[in-house]
């Protein structure tokens, strides 16, 4: 079948497509340099170092944010008291996990994905649990980091 009449002419529709595929390679190509350049950015510490009296009093049965690189961490202190550390992104498609605490439970709303307070996956799509650091206070630090890795602060 013919088209009589279209909006868009044959030279429009190569032009377009034409002007897509020169943004693609150019923006492939800032991307590149890009992280050339900044080789650190977007990347996630060993360790992070806080002040220990901003995360210690929180409330029992709650949460307390911290940046882990760019991405959420999350303080939690139990219903017990014990404290722990875990990654708040989840696992799936890595949105950010809230605490639920009428529910005991990290829940992430991307695809309703459910962890336990232990960090692991109970319900939903998350293919595996959430990422649990080490915590350590020393001399009011609190000190945050990836699971085995030895921190050693420089001495005042
Ligand atoms: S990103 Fe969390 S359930 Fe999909």
């Amino acid at each position: 079948m013919k088209i009589d009449y279209s909006l868009v002419t044959r030279r429009t529709f190569l032009n377009t497509l034409f002007g897509g595929w020169v943004l693609a390679l150019l923006s492939g190509s800032m991307y590149t340099l890009f992280k050339f350049a900044f080789p650190t950015l977007g990347k996630e510490p060993d360790f992070v170092v806080l002040k220990a009296t901003d995360f210690l009093d929180i409330p029992l049965n709650s949460v307390k944010p911290f940046a882990w690189g760019g991405k959420l961490g999350l303080f939690f202190k139990k219903d017990n008291g014990s404290t722990t550390a875990l990654k708040g992104v989840c696992t799936h498609m890595e949105c950010n996990v809230t605490y639920k605490p009428e529910d005991k439970k990290f829940y992430c709303a991307c695809h309703k994905g459910w962890f336990d307070q232990n960090g692991k996956n109970i319900e939903g799509p998350p293919p595996k649990p959430l990422e649990l650091f080490d915590v350590k206070v020393e001399s009011e630090k609190l000190i945050i980091a990836r699971k085995g890795f030895k921190v050693e602060l420089p001495k005042a």
